[in-house]
């Protein structure tokens, strides 16, 4: 055989096979999505997330405890309210008894060094359920729906989030957020995670059932890009971090390997994240239950995958299996 046709001898053992990795898969890439109920003492099942729970402020304690201890560093904040008044103005989503505000301030106070992160926008608690407000013809009102999404941050920000992801994708966003966080003397206690893009998929059902954050009318595709639109993702990339974003994230992640790696070209200064979103949890759990593949062989496959692509941080349903299972892995 020709020279050039053996490869083999570079991966022939599992640590020469561990060096075609260009980066190992380590818990500090992880962050936990934590879905925040209204009820204190929530310890509830999700129906369409088999595996992770509602969790109440009181619950918190006993629930990432133990998993802080197994070495994750990050949480995801998600508001996931079941009785919350929905108005006109979103005011739900920082009034200062907001469930998603205690929370941060509840692990704030319980891990002080933990990483957390919280979800940003209006659906939750807009009485139509976008996220964003609307002109009366129905056309997104984009410049009072930045004003508030920023004002929002800001409430989480102050109340000791370490970073804030504007999950909205309105025109101009970051911006308006980077402006605020700066101007009230957060600009450099506080991360701007950019969703950029987050992409009009089908895998946002589970979450979107769970909490109760599908619009009552229309759908979201005025604002969130459609799934085949590369150039358009490019520019939102792009137009993010130049409007101040301190993490480009895609959204989801799975399906949009090519995004990420578009990526890490466009801004190859920036740290690239990307979230494993919870059809794609459910798609992988369905998997496994019917044998098609082992659990946790896939979902170490599919974090690896982002890795190559490019993404050193993901946002994963699976962190809490994952601090258990790279243990055991390495
Ligand atoms: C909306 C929002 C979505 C998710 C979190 N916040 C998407 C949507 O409903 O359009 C999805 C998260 C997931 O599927 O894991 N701002
Ligand atoms: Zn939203």
């Amino acid at each position: 055989m020709d020279i050039s046709s053996v490869l083999q001898g570079g991966y022939q053992h599992p640590v020469s096979r561990s060096w075609q990795n260009r980066s190992e898969l380590t818990k500090s890439m992880f962050m936990y999505p934590i879905l925040i109920s209204d009820d204190p003492d929530s310890n509830a099942d999700v129906p369409s997330l088999p595996g992770q729970r509602r969790w109440g402020v009181n619950r918190l304690e006993g629930f990432l405890g133990p998993i802080i201890q197994k070495g994750l560093k990050s949480v995801f904040i998600l508001g996931a309210p079941t009785k919350v008044e929905k108005d006109s103005q979103a005011s739900a989503a920082d009034d200062p008894n907001s469930p998603v505000i205690l929370a941060i301030q509840k692990l704030r106070e319980l891990f002080p060094s933990l990483y957390i992160a919280v979800d940003v926008c209006l659906c939750h608690y807009n009485v139509h359920g976008h996220c964003g407000f609307l002109h009366p013809d129905g056309v997104i009102n984009t410049e009072i729906s930045v004003a508030r999404i920023a004002d929002i941050a800001l409430a989480y920000a102050r109340a000791g989030a370490d970073c804030v992801a504007p999950s909205d994708m309105m025109d101009g966003r970051i911006k308006t957020v980077k402006q605020k966080l700066i101007d009230a003397g957060f600009g450099n206690r506080c991360t701007l995670m950019s969703f950029s893009p987050k992409f009009a998929t089908s895998l946002y059902g589970p979450f979107r059932s769970a909490a109760g954050n599908a619009p009552a009318f229309g759908d979201r595709q005025c604002y969130q890009p459609p799934v085949s639109a590369k150039g358009l993702a490019r520019r939102i990339i792009q137009r993010d971090a130049a409007e101040g974003a301190d993490i480009i994230m895609i959204k989801p992640a799975l399906f949009y390997l090519d995004i990420i790696a578009e990526a890490t070209r466009l801004v190859p200064d920036h740290p690239i994240a990307c979230a494993q979103v919870s059809g794609e949890y459910v798609m992988l759990r369905a998997g496994a239950a019917t044998g098609a593949f082992d659990l946790k062989t896939v979902v170490i496959e599919s974090a690896q995958c982002m890795v190559r692509a490019g993404a050193n941080i993901i946002s994963t349903y699976f962190a809490a299996e994952l601090m258990e299972w790279l243990d055991s892995s390495m």
